[in-house]
């Protein structure tokens, strides 16, 4: 049977894509190509569309025998969502209700969703485990939540069983150097430390040296995108075994400082990255890093790869792709 991978054009969606194909599993992406690139598929079958053309996507799953999804779709800018909530309301939440609906309508019976940790907002004990209070603190935040929600009470209306990944900063590209993050939509740290050593901008600007932190500046849980892809597909195992709806952190246990990242990044390139020191970014948590352990238990994944790995990949692929999928050197 098929999985139907929305937004598989995307970042951590095509890494998932690409490693359920080499694993076997039949895939058709669907995805607007809105942010998603076709070259990211890799050839995979794929489907533009968008998550609520609700005639699309039964139309969609009974002509590829669909019984199984991994919806990635989704607007992922907390600050952008900041200055519009409505945007991120109408796409994050809305039409993956519309999306639900249709699923469950053709028989759906399991999906993987693509959650944050952004959910628990600043933590108040580290390391974050499942059981830490929800406090969104942003409306993409919130919209995650408001999806897990949504997903609970499918659940025990409708034979549809999900599995909510709450991932935390997901980096790195494909060993395989063929995929990784398209920089030009992300304000993400590790791309935009890519984008200072290649000569794209000036310089990194280190949002706040004054945290309570080993060197001053913000502590994050990296984890690299194929162990990511790794833990969906773990995830649908799960589904299939019967498993039960939840949410699952997907982190490493391991913090790591902007300094730290910035370093490793001169180190795996072999350039001096110019980085200049800045207040704190509004709203930015000193740290945050999560506790792995139930997604240990419960789906049997490990992060395997740390955060030496993580930026050589990143290394790699923004290296001979300073254009992303425009044009590769
Ligand atoms: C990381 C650290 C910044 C840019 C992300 C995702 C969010 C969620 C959690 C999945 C912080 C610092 C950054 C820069 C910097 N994941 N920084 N200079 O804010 O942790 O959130 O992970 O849903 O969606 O956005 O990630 O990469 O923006 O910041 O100093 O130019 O790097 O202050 O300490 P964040 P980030």
């Amino acid at each position: 049977m098929t999985v139907l991978v929305t937004g598989g054009a995307g970042y951590i969606g095509s890494h998932t894509v690409a490693l359920l194909r080499q694993r076997g599993r039949d895939v058709v992406i669907y995805d607007s190509l809105e942010l998603g690139r076709p070259e990211a598929t890799l050839g995979a079958p794929l489907v533009v569309g968008d998550i609520a053309d609700a005639e699309l996507v039964k139309a969609t799953v009974a002509e590829h025998g669909v019984d199984a999804v991994i919806h990635f779709a989704a607007y992922k800018a907390a600050g952008e969502s900041m200055e519009q909530p409505g945007r991120y309301f109408a796409n994050n939440v809305a039409k993956t209700n519309t999306f639900l609906d249709a699923a469950r309508e053709v028989g759906v019976p399991r999906i993987v969703f693509s959650s944050s940790c952004s959910v628990y907002g600043t933590p108040t004990c580290l390391p974050v485990d499942e059981t830490h209070p929800l406090a969104p603190e942003s409306p993409y935040a919130e919209s995650k939540r408001m999806v897990e929600d949504m997903l609970r009470w499918y659940s025990v209306a409708h034979d549809l069983r999900s599995v909510s990944l709450r991932y935390f900063n997901a980096a790195g590209a494909a060993a395989s150097g063929l995929i990784g993050e398209d920089w030009t939509v992300t304000l993400n740290l590790v791309p935009l430390v890519m984008k200072a050593a290649l000569g794209r901008v000036p310089q990194l600007t280190v949002f706040g040296t004054d945290y309570p932190t080993r060197d001053g500046t913000g502590v994050r849980d990296y984890v690299h995108v194929d162990d990511l892809a790794d833990a969906h597909v773990r995830a649908l195992e799960y589904l299939e075994a019967g498993g039960e709806t939840t949410a699952v952190n997907l982190g490493t246990g391991v913090g790591s400082t902007v300094r730290e990242v910035l370093d490793c990044a001169r180190e795996v390139s072999g350039v001096d990255i110019p980085s200049l020191d800045a207040p704190r970014r509004p709203g930015d948590p000193a740290e945050v890093y999560g506790d792995n352990r139930r997604a240990h238990e419960l789906l049997g994944w490990r992060a395997d790869r740390n955060l030496s790995t993580i930026m050589a990949s990143a290394w790699q692929w923004h290296s001979t792709h300073p254009d992303g999928y425009d044009a590769a050197t």
